[in-house]
């Protein structure tokens, strides 16, 4: 796992920017003020960029997101969204080797002199996108039921899960837009949440439950409000919050019962694992590299893996808990009867505040409100190689190692 950057020095370089660009607002882009800036802010931003060698920034109106998280509002962050927000700029990504002639770019761009689309000719250590305007929405075929996907979409995703258990590379695309239809959905109140269940296929525990968590965090995400870009990055990362399961044997993820001491050690490396491998593929957001290494941590922090003190969750990391323990008690039935929606959600509400985030599970199961039984009641027959939990499993354990 990347080294966390260091949120002051993140706002030191904004504060340095947002100098610059005040004086080219207010003056030009040439002014003395402006140049004697250049050179400090290529300085701060080649020191983040030599511990991450990509920095992300979404723009969401007024505000900065770095790394798929909100980075606290000041008058420096503001200036800078507002103004890329301005020029339609959606999200700005700088890389490894930024020179000063880039940074005479951006400050052009921002105030206005140039147009943004030079930063995909002329600029090759930073690119952005464009805001996506309502145009663009429209043009997203929304997903409400999984009748709906085409016999290609199914494919890319059956490609792209492939690719996972091969350990191959990942072609974010094939599924993207199918994240982005289902998003869409959520959008015109259409619910894809009953999309979850036919996904379901006897011999491919991972693959429906990767998609599912994916929904259930887009609808998590839809009434949080979250932002386009974000949102979709959110049901991304639910799909690939479990890629380090194929470094674990399979004989470990199907065993009934508690694992032995060995066994536990090899599926706890599984977020670890999963981050790795998603930090070598390309296009991969930074938020889904974040919830597969953090999604067992627990709200508590008492999960794995185990991380410095002071360590802070991902809002994404701890939405896809939510997410997974619900796909899990859902379709790992125990021994005796299979639970019904208000006993999986009187065990999420126990778990609230220990495992899971309290407020987010409130949402979570206020979401689900009226759907629950339908989704559950739909959804509880036992994968072939999902594990038979007993109750008391069920209720001590971690549900979804
Ligand atoms: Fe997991
Ligand atoms: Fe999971």
């Amino acid at each position: 796992m990347k080294p966390i950057l260091d949120r002051q020095a993140i706002q030191d370089a904004l504060r340095q920017l947002s100098a610059a660009l005040a004086a080219a607002t207010l003056y030009s882009t040439e002014h003395q003020q402006v140049r004697a800036l250049v050179p400090q802010i290529l300085e701060s931003f080649a020191r983040l960029l030599s511990k991450q060698s990509e920095l992300t920034f979404l723009i969401v109106k007024k505000d900065l997101l770095f790394d798929g998280k909100p980075l606290e509002r000041t008058p420096h962050s503001e200036r800078i969204a507002r103004l890329l927000y301005a020029r339609n700029i959606g999200f700005i990504r700088f890389y490894e080797g930024l020179d000063s002639g880039e940074i005479e770019l951006l400050l052009r761009v921002a105030v206005g002199l140039e147009e943004a689309a030079l930063f995909n000719s002329v600029t090759p250590h930073i690119d952005y996108g464009e805001v996506d305007t309502h145009d663009d929405r429209e043009t997203v075929r929304p997903i409400a039921r999984f009748e709906q996907l085409t016999d290609e979409e199914l494919k890319n995703i059956r490609d792209f899960y492939d690719a996972i258990g091969d350990k191959d590379n990942l072609d974010i695309r094939e599924v993207s837009s199918v994240i982005a239809g289902f998003a869409a959905a959520f959008q015109q109140e259409a619910n894809p949440l009953l999309a979850l269940v036919p996904l379901r296929r006897e011999d491919e525990y991972t693959f429906t439950h990767s998609i599912n968590v994916s929904i259930l965090n887009l609808a998590q995400g839809t009434s949080l409000g979250l932002e386009e870009q974000l949102l979709h990055d959110v049901g991304i990362a639910g799909m690939l919050h479990d890629a380090g399961k194929i470094f674990v044997d399979k004989e470990i993820i199907r065993k009934p019962g508690q694992l032995t001491d060995e066994e536990w050690q090899q599926m706890q490396q599984h977020p670890s694992r999963g981050a790795q491998y998603l930090m070598n593929q390309e296009g991969i957001p930074q938020v889904a590299i974040c919830t597969a290494f953090e999604h067992h941590m627990r709200y508590d922090m008492a999960g794995y893996p185990k991380v410095p003190e002071g360590w802070q969750l991902n809002l994404c990391s701890q939405m896809t808990m939510i997410s997974d323990t619900f796909d899990a008690l859902r379709t790992r039935r125990s021994y005796k009867e299979p639970w019904d929606f208000p006993k999986i959600s009187g065990l999420m509400l126990k778990l609230a505040g220990k495992q899971l985030n309290p407020y987010l599970t409130m949402n979570f199961l206020k979401v689900l409100e009226g759907l629950g039984e339908q989704i559950i009641e739909s959804g509880i027959s036992l994968s072939a190689d999902a594990p038979e939990l007993s109750e008391a499993e069920l209720a001590t354990r971690h549900v979804c190692e």
